[in-house]
């Protein structure tokens, strides 16, 4: 064929694609596992957006165009108003955390947002209290909660949850799970993980390899729930997961919420490796002193996140094509448990790199972030787009959304295909992924056209 007919075909393809887009009717209901720091800011900005108190700054679903066509045709609607998504006002919150604080009382514990703002919000934040967690300290050493399920095995609290699920969806039109959690420790899969049979059989012998995060995961999987993973816990980076979520038209994606030095980091690694300049060794460090900073103080949890943090910059400079700019990194990360910092993280990377002739140079960068106000735009938006997906015939039995790499720092990949880091090659796959289930064109940047 043609190449110009296979485009025709193509574009007839995502056109009829696009007509079976469900539409975003009725209220959508988020279950978010571990209400603390990221899931209240989340919800609290949610609200406060609603009330027009606030612009959802950071929010690419709320505030992100896209550009249809030719640059010459002036066309960029607002992604929101081009692709079918669940409005602000139809999101429905709840969830479960291991201890009873309501929103509001959690919130003001996390100390991210200013009390005038929550006291503004305060009548609906005390309205969402959570749900008795399924928790296990030997997953998460330095928390002890007291508000947490009790059953026989890991599968009779799976099935608590999967009670909890069905409740809440009589009071909703569709569900997406969020986990907002704490790290757990580091984790490598196992036989159970393998099939969704061995996990089950493992659900039964409460098989040590089954982390409280995959009770949760295999309880929404199992109820055709989207589910995404704000952790860089294993959780559903397993066979059995996504055997599971295929299965039953559940999308999942990658891991561990991409926000402040890895996103900067897949932002300066592209640039480098664009220009062809080397990097010897890559230093980073952080001190923090939230919640998440003290969990992540715990070796095995830190270890979990550590390997998280480590991948992209390998995946981006691809040391087996260039071995003579990225062969010898030196890479290093530190997090500081540093409790008068609270949320607001600082992190310094120390990058030493060489130009031409092999000379070397430096750079420094220092970046005074806010953990929580960077990862709550990030979580909702995942939560927006699962839901698309969910509501995309051809997207919605494909298991893993690779599409939504753009949020994580562990994107998730099928076998046998490396992960993108590169933070504008996947910002280029989601808008794609969007024109093409609308049936729009695809965007290549391409431009000769102009120049007939
Ligand atoms: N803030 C960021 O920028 C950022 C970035 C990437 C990843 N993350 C990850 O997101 C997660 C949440 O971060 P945070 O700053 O909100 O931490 P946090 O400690 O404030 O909140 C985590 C909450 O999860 C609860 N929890 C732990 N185990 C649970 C379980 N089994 N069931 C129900 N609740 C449980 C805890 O009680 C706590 O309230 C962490 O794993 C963190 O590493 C955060």
């Amino acid at each position: 064929m043609a190449s110009k007919e296979k485009g025709g075909q193509h574009q007839e393809d995502a056109k009829t694609a696009a007509s079976t887009v469900a539409p975003a009717k009725g209220k959508l209901g988020v279950m978010v596992v571990g209400m603390g720091a990221v899931a209240t800011t989340m919800i609290a900005g949610v609200e406060a957006v609603r009330r027009g108190l606030a612009k959802p700054i950071g929010s690419l679903t709320q505030m992100g165009t896209i550009r249809l066509g030719k640059r010459t045709e002036g066309n960029s609607p607002l992604i929101k108003d081009f692709v079918p998504l669940a409005n602000l006002n139809d999101i429905v919150f709840t969830g479960w955390d291991i201890f009873e604080d309501n929103v509001y009382e959690a919130a003001a514990h996390a100390e991210v947002l200013k009390k005038d703002t929550l006291d503004q919000l305060k009548p609906y934040l005390e309205t969402i209290k959570p749900m008795p967690a399924v928790f296990d300290r030997y997953y998460v050493k330095r928390l002890n909660g007291t508000h947490v399920k009790k059953g026989n095995n890991k599968r009779d609290l799976a099935e608590q949850l999967i009670a909890d699920i069905q409740a809440f969806k009589k009071t909703v039109d569709r569900v997406v799970m969020i986990w907002c959690g704490s790290t757990e420790i580091f984790m490598e899969p196992t036989e159970v993980h393998q099939t969704i049979e061995a996990f089950e059989r493992g659900l039964e012998k409460s098989d040590l390899g089954i982390a409280p995060s995959q009770i949760y995961a295999y309880a929404a999987l199992k109820e055709g729930i989207p589910f995404a993973n704000g952790a860089p816990n294993l959780t559903v980076d397993v066979p059995a997961m996504i055997e599971l979520s295929k299965k039953n038209s559940a999308p999942i994606c990658g891991k561990d919420f991409k926000t402040g030095q890895t996103f900067m980091k897949t932002v300066l690694a592209p640039a480098f490796k664009a220009r062809m300049i080397g990097v010897k060794g890559w230093f980073s460090t952080n001190i923090l002193g939230n919640r998440d900073g003290e969990v992540l103080d715990e070796p095995q949890s830190f270890k979990t996140k550590e390997e998280s943090k480590l991948g992209s910059l390998e995946y981006i400079f691809q040391p087996e094509l260039y071995p003579d700019l990225y062969n010898e990194i030196y890479h290093k990360i530190r997090i500081n448990y540093y409790p008068p910092r609270g949320d607001e993280k600082e992190a310094w990377d120390n990058i030493d790199i060489f130009g031409w002739l092999g000379y070397p140079m430096q750079l420094k960068v220092n970046f005074l972030c806010r953990d929580s106000i960077l990862a709550a735009p990030i979580a909702l938006d995942l939560v927006l787009f699962l839901d698309l997906a969910k509501r995309t015939p051809e997207l919605r039995s494909i298991g893993i959304q690779e599409w939504l790499s753009f949020y994580l720092k562990s994107p998730q990949t099928p076998p046998g295909l490396y992960p993108e880091h590169d933070l504008f090659i996947q910002s280029m796959k989601l808008k794609n992924t969007l024109r093409h289930i609308m049936g729009a064109g695809l965007v290549t940047h391409l431009g000769l056209d102009y120049y007939d």
